[in-house]
């Protein structure tokens, strides 16, 4: 299978759009990409956009959109989850025009209910590249989620969206990258005792960036709410901060890389603090604990407990 190109994008509900916007933009150093029927588009490549906000009551996780390596891909895709009995929606014409996209579906991951959406293409921003402003941002680098079905939810990530282990901390977490895009985390499961979305990530060029973060996040009362410190996993310098509505977000610097062919078998480490950070950096408990994940189709507790 062709697989995947990368992490597309991510749809996040914010309680106040304009005021999301400009907190990305300014402080986290996105580009603004246009507005249309109340979305807020911004982007950190030449992608039509990377972050995409909308309004909503309970700020979290709307979708995240991963770009496939072909139409090939795509149907491929498509083809395997139907085998496993998952529902596919397409996207409308509509929809895909207004967000820039070639054709595109969404699923709900079993697991968490998040929507995953899968396309074959995104309209490029008219050929212009991102400049970077605050931080030299490379890319969206990935996205974590809490789950209660960990090994389900890591079982079709792998076994079903084709996505490689690249490392786990047993029983917590499990890093997966969207193979063959060679990062060693697009997506992240965690452990926990509920579903939420428990943070997005952008990897930028420097240390400088890290820095200079903290600086800018103080002055401006930006909450630093972990880090600066170190990932074992992945060797990445990491700075978790929050949004105005209390989503967390990391800047990330430094990633392991993996070859498409031949690459090293996944480690696991042990369930202890050190395997997540071995700077033992400074932690605020409101990392992570807001990020409601949106339901594609509305919530069924009956089925749910059925299920
Ligand atoms: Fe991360």
């Amino acid at each position: 299978m062709e697989g995947y190109e990368k992490l597309g994008y991510m749809a996040l509900n914010v309680s106040d759009v304009s005021r999301s916007k400009d907190f990305y933009e300014k402080n986290v150093g996105l580009q603004a990409s246009g507005d249309a029927e109340g979305i807020a588009f911004l982007r950190c490549s030449e992608d039509h956009h990377n972050i995409a906000l909308y309004g909503a009551d309970k700020p979290g996780l709307k979708r995240a959109g991963f770009e496939m390596k072909s139409a090939k891909a795509l149907d491929d895709l498509g083809i395997r989850l139907a085998s496993q009995g998952i529902s596919i929606l397409e996207v409308p014409a509509a929809e895909r025009k207004l967000l820039g996209l070639g054709r595109a579906f969404r699923i709900t991951e079993p697991s968490t209910g998040a929507t995953y959406e899968f396309y074959d293409d995104m309209r490029q921003f008219g050929g212009q590249p991102f400049k970077p402003t605050v931080a030299k941002i490379q890319r969206l680098g990935h996205f974590v989620l809490k789950v209660r079905k960990f090994d389900e939810a890591c079982r079709f990530h792998t076994e079903v969206l084709g996505f490689r282990i690249s490392d786990r901390v047993d029983g917590m977490i499990c890093f997966m990258r969207c193979h063959p895009n060679p990062y060693h985390h697009g997506v992240g499961l965690g452990c926990a005792d509920e579903e939420l979305l428990h943070h997005v990530n952008f990897m930028v060029t420097e240390v400088d960036d890290i820095g200079r973060a903290i600086s800018r996040f103080n002055k401006a009362q930006v909450p630093i709410v972990n880090g600066p410190g170190r990932h074992p996993p992945s060797g990445s310098m990491f700075l978790y901060y929050l949004d105005p509505d209390g989503i967390t977000v990391e800047y990330s610097f430094g990633m392991e890389e993996f070859p498409v062919e031949g690459a090293r078998k996944p480690r696991v480490m042990e369930p202890i603090k050190a395997s997540i950070d071995y700077w033992d950096s400074f932690l605020d408990p409101r990392k992570a604990t807001v990020g409601a994940i949106e339901r594609l189709t509305p919530f069924d507790p009956v089925k749910e407990k059925a299920a």
